[in-house]
């Protein structure tokens, strides 16, 4: 980072006499697919251009840097950011000057980073999610020899430190405590294009989440692929449990979530620590993927569907309030009508809150879109419809008994689809519209639910 921060001071000198010349600041834009992980990774690259001298702006044609940060985990995603891609080619032509910039998964693969070179050459540079902090570096080298250029992986994937970050608004924020995934999941793309497990150390995550929340931040998720391996890659002698149990020592008034989980790594004493915690969540994400033990094995999951419901039980029993919610996938090669009636029957028996339903899509170099018995579109859809029905069933039965219940909401302010009423989050993520103030944004409020629907609860503020 030492090395970035002068370029920063470089180009920052560049774009304040670009300002004082023309009466106008540099602006940067970026625009970010994917995961909570790749929204983190954008606060940094947001951070690095606003040290640079960039204010940043939210319409692409304002903007002398524009950043595109992809996602790779299915081929929608790739298409989206394409597409938006081969948008900014008419500014280019407006506007020579113009920086343009990709980066994140999809082109951390070298059959897209191609792609871009041959297809898409108004794109000045592209890099991979290993060489996020080198941002500074290549729009320095990019603007010194007015060449295209392609930053190569780095060999070792490292955790860098003291990245400048512009958080998004609001009293939400993601703190990253490990970055990369080592566990090779048949149908996944993110072990080969975010590289193997790194752990931050528990003093750099803690003192991160201090600093939000004497900021004011109400509500820090920590992220990783799989926070459950926390500090196995690094040897520590802490593990996830303890990490989170030495934050929550932190005092104030905030709330702790974490996402993801992986159900093999889920430990009876991590369920623990959260129901003696004190601000942790009682809600666990727990990605479920399949209710068929030959589907889970042929996905390298490495639980079978009886161990994956002992946890879920156990979370139960430890938390009756615990909110569980899950990622569900159709249509992985070989999924026969049975497997997939298996699925429903595990949503009726593990009654998630809700989940996150995908179509399974083949990704290039896994294993998985190797395998012969591919299902064919239409059959992918019609399981994808059968299995939304069921859970939205389920969704509305577990919200049903809210009604009438107060709960504590964290506001977000006004609803981005109508500005008259006001949303927030419980404690297990679930949204919730009600009449607020505007002196309310980013507080804890008590609501008491009114109706409750598959996928929102409205209520009113209790005074
Ligand atoms: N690390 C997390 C998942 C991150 S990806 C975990 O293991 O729980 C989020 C979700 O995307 C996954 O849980 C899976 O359901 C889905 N997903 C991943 N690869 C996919 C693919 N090739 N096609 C469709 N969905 C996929
Ligand atoms: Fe992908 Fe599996 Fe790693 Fe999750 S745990 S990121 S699904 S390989
Ligand atoms: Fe997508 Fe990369 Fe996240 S593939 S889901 S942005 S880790």
């Amino acid at each position: 980072m030492e090395k970035q921060f002068e370029y920063i001071e470089k180009i920052k000198e560049d774009n304040l006499r670009y300002a004082e010349q023309n009466g106008a600041r540099r602006r940067a834009f970026v625009m970010t697919f994917g995961c909570q992980q790749n929204e983190a990774d954008s606060e940094k690259i947001a951070g690095m251009a606003e040290a640079m001298g960039y204010d940043i702006c939210e319409e692409p044609s304002a903007a002398s840097l524009i950043v595109v940060n992809t996602c790779a985990i299915r081929e929608h995603a790739e298409q989206k950011a394409l597409s938006v891609i081969g948008q900014y080619k008419h500014l280019k032509n407006k506007d020579p000057e113009l920086i343009i910039a990709v980066c994140g998964c999809m082109v951390t693969q070298e059959h897209r980073v191609n792609e871009i070179k041959f297809s898409y050459p108004y794109v000045d540079f592209v890099f991979g999610t290993s060489s996020i902090h080198r941002l500074p570096e290549l729009i320095f080298e990019k603007k010194r020899l007015s060449k295209r250029l392609y930053c190569p992986e780095e060999a070792e994937y490292l955790v860098a430190e003291g990245i400048p970050m512009k958080r998004k608004a609001g009293a939400r924020a993601w703190v990253s405590v490990m970055y990369g995934c080592n566990n090779f999941c048949s149908y996944c793309i993110v072990p080969y294009v975010r590289g193997r497990e790194r752990s931050r150390t528990r003093e750099a995550v803690y003192a991160e989440v201090k600093e939000l929340i004497e900021k004011g931040y109400k509500d820090i998720t920590l992220l990783g692929q799989n926070v459950n391996s926390y500090g196995k890659d690094s040897g520590y002698d802490y593990d996830f449990a303890d990490l989170i149990a030495y934050l929550d020592t932190i005092e104030g008034d905030y709330m702790l979530h974490f996402m993801t989980s992986h159900p093999k790594d889920a430990t009876k004493k991590l369920v623990d620590t959260m129901a003696e915690g004190k601000h942790i969540a009682h809600h666990f994400h727990l990605p479920m993927q399949s209710g068929s033990n030959s589907v889970l094995k042929e996905m390298n999951r490495r639980y079978t569907f009886d161990a994956y419901m002992e946890k879920v039980d156990y979370i139960r029993e430890k938390m009756p309030d615990a909110v569980i919610t899950s990622d569900i996938m159709v249509g992985f090669p070989g999924e026969s009508e049975e497997d997939f009636e298996d699925t429903l029957k595990a949503l009726r028996r593990a009654r998630f809150d809700m989940i996150y339903s995908f179509i399974y899509s083949p990704r290039k170099g896994t294993p998985a879109a190797e395998l012969e018995e591919q299902i064919p579109e239409n059959v992918k859809s019609a399981r994808f419809e059968r299995l939304l029905a069921t859970q939205n069933a389920i969704s509305l039965e577990m919200n049903k008994p809210l009604e009438g219940k107060t709960i504590r909401v964290l506001c977000d302010g006004r609803s981005k689809n109508n500005s008259s009423v006001f949303s927030g989050r419980t404690e297990g993520n679930k949204i919730v519209f009600f009449d607020g103030e505007d002196t309310d944004t980013g507080k804890f409020l008590n609501v008491t639910i009114e109706r409750a629907d598959t996928f929102a609860l409205y209520g009113k503020i209790v005074k």
